[in-house]
């Protein structure tokens, strides 16, 4: 059977701290901290609705946690500015090793699907901008179930889209608590460990490969499946 690869989109495929550099022209050294922060309340904000059952969508989720970001470090931003900054989160660039990797695992016969928390609106322009929307055969959005991950449904509805069980599909994500909430819904999981200062989550679940890059990624996994059989 093929082996379907779900990619998590920010962070893992797309660079969310790409806005540093205009971040950088607005609000110059706290740049940096800033664009952390945000991402860090984006994630909070979705695990939150998630658990309350109160959905709005991920651009929501990035829009509130921006405004507490700028009231967080005191940063008076007009709503134009802002306006211009979520433009930019729309087509923030591909990591480098992206591309190269997505061609090399299609070619291998790898099934390769986007999937996540952004709706499929987002999804589609975010991948078309940077140009590697056509490496997939579909994208998945957690939006079809109004929910967030790591809320197992959402790993399911996944599997369920693109045509696959649990056994023959990886989920490949640079996020821990991804790459942990896809495990223990029934997936296996590949850590994109980007930096050696990333931490994974100390529980009791570890990912079933960890690589450093993308382009890792295919004779990892292809070896992997083959120890198996
Ligand atoms: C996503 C979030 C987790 O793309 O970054 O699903």
């Amino acid at each position: 059977m093929a082996v379907t690869l779900g990619f998590d989109v920010y962070g893992t495929l797309i660079d969310t701290h790409g806005v540093v550099t205009s971040l950088q022209i607005l609000i110059g050294a706290k740049a940096q901290d800033f664009s952390q922060t945000w991402r860090d309340k984006q994630l909070e904000y979705s695990f939150r609705r998630g658990l309350m059952q109160n959905y709005v969508n991920f651009a929501s989720c990035t829009r509130h946690a921006l405004d507490y970001t700028c009231a967080y470090y005191r940063v008076d931003l007009s709503s134009k500015q802002r306006d211009s900054l979520l433009e930019l989160y729309s087509v923030l660039p591909a990591f480098g090793d992206v591309k190269e990797a997505l061609l090399q695992l299609k070619s291998s016969e790898f099934r390769l699907f986007a999937f996540s928390n952004g709706s499929a609106d987002a999804l589609e322009e975010l991948l078309t901008s940077a140009g590697i929307r056509d490496c997939f055969l579909g994208v998945v959005s957690v939006d079809d179930l109004k929910s967030f991950k790591p809320n197992p449904g959402v790993y399911s509805h996944f599997l369920r889209k693109a045509g696959a069980t649990g056994q023959s599909s990886w989920l490949i994500s640079s996020n821990p608590f991804d790459v942990i909430g896809a495990i223990s819904a029934g997936m296996k999981s590949a850590w994109v460990q980007r930096s050696a200062e990333a931490i994974f989550d100390p529980w009791e679940i570890k990912p079933t490969l960890i690589v450093n890059r993308l382009t890792e990624l295919s004779q990892q996994i292809t070896e992997w499946e083959a120890s198996q059989s």
